[in-house]
């Protein structure tokens, strides 16, 4: 039996959810190997590997290596996640930490360089859009290996976005494109990728969602508070009952690191929301530093119905999501659960990479900016609605058993 070496990456808290049940699917191809007496037989070196019988993939068992690049380190924003989503610890980590856009890439191509020349992957897989993602694939690339990217093909059009440069420069470089949806397969075609390249495996963030619900529907929404709250205020539990609140999450640069923009959306909050919903607000590091810079941070904690949290836990936000009245969001991930939990939700940016998520292709997600006017009228609007789940094609919690089927289909094609 060959042996095909995947090294994969995480480096920031969206990645965890992608890699896990990747990593899953690995150990699940290995102990169907290992466990099938008749693919024992398959494997005693009889059988021709390019018989077209047989599948390619049953030719190759998988060595994997996990590499963090670090550039989230808190226990909130990394170590939890790989304990609750059952994430074995990394064999290698690069600890490149915070910085600017240009120290964390350049940091971690420094290291991750020394890393791929030492380990010698067949494959380096990258997941998502964040500067790990990017950092990698240049590296990989450069060092002449095969680079897989999951979930590929997204674009917002947007290039002051940092994820969209990422994006672009990953998917580029990349030569096994593996897309979410089929508008994302789309967009690889546009830009002239080769047809071959690309495969439609659906989203792996559904994989761990379906995972997940049950456990996160278990949980009790008052200890999920009582465990995270920043402010410390007697919680009013009757305000919570029956699930009557809203919740925010809110990161992103454009969104946060202007005291014009980030000042009215809080002052719409506290005057427009709060009336009618408690509101939970688990709080990024980066916003919490904003808010505190702008002088916004007391205004907020000292309002009792705000809610603010810790950065919470997977589980913790996905109870918390099924459960709100409406999400306020700039995170692409909530997007996409929403749209499968079909819980409202206001996407407080100009454009998405993720336009399946958005009403008019069915989704729950609807495109509101950050001017508070537009986004007035559509809390307004969105209040009156009901909303029901939505799930796209192949958005069906097996998409991490397609990746790694993609790979070992590609790999094989490689040898010929
Ligand atoms: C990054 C990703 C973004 C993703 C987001 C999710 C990029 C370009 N951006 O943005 O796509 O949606 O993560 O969270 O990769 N910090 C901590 N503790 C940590 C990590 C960061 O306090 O464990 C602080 C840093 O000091 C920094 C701020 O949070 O000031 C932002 O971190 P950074 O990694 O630069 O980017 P994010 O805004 O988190």
């Amino acid at each position: 039996m060959q042996v095909c070496k995947i090294l994969s990456v995480v480096g920031a808290r969206p990645n965890f959810m992608k890699i896990a049940p990747f990593i899953k699917a690995i150990a699940k191809h290995n102990s169907k190997l290992t466990n099938s007496p008749d693919r024992k037989e398959q494997f005693s070196g009889s059988a021709d590997p390019y018989d077209d019988k047989l599948i390619p993939e049953d030719f190759f068992k998988i060595e994997h290596i996990l590499v963090h690049t670090g550039q989230h380190y808190d226990v909130r924003m990394s170590g939890a996640f790989f304990k609750e989503l059952d994430i074995p610890d990394p064999d290698i980590n690069l600890e490149v930490g915070s910085g600017s856009h240009a120290e964390q890439v350049g940091f971690t191509m420094i290291e991750f360089e020394k890393v791929l020349r030492e380990y010698k992957p067949d494959w380096v897989v990258v997941v998502g859009d964040v500067n790990a993602t990017l950092a990698c694939s240049v590296t990989a690339r450069k060092e002449e290996m095969n680079l897989c990217h999951i979930e590929a093909g997204l674009r917002s059009g947007d290039m002051t976005m940092p994820e969209e440069i990422n994006r672009l420069v990953t998917d580029r470089l990349s030569n096994l494109l593996l897309t979410p949806d089929l508008i994302s397969s789309e967009n690889l075609r546009k830009e002239g990728t080769p047809e071959e390249n690309i495969k439609f495996v659906g989203n792996i963030m559904i994989d761990t969602l379906e995972a997940n619900r049950e456990k996160a529907a278990s949980l009790a929404l008052i200890k999920i508070l009582e465990e995270n709250l920043v402010n410390g205020f007697n919680l009013q539990k009757e305000v919570l009952k029956d699930d009557h609140y809203v919740a925010i999450t809110l990161h992103r640069p454009s969104n946060v690191d202007k005291r014009q923009i980030l000042e009215p959306l809080v002052s719409f909050l506290l005057e427009e929301v709060i009336p009618d919903f408690p509101l939970i607000w688990p709080v990024h590091p980066r916003t919490r530093k904003l808010l505190i810079d702008f002088g916004l941070w007391g205004k907020v904690i000292q309002n009792p119905n705000v809610l603010l949290l810790e950065p919470v836990s997977y589980h913790q936000m996905l109870r918390i999501t099924m459960g709100a009245k409406i999400i306020f969001t700039d995170s692409g991930g909530l997007q996409e659960e929403c749209c499968v939990l079909g819980v409202p939700c206001l996407t407080l940016r100009w454009n998405t990479e993720r336009p399946i998520t958005l009403a008019e292709h069915g989704g729950a997600s609807v495109l509101v900016g950050n001017n508070v006017e537009q986004i007035r009228k559509a809390y307004n609007f969105t209040l009156s609605l009901s909303h029901k789940p939505t799930r796209p094609p192949l958005w069906d919690g097996h998409t991490a058993e397609r990746c790694v089927k993609e790979i070992l289909r590609a790999t094989k094609r490689n040898e010929k």
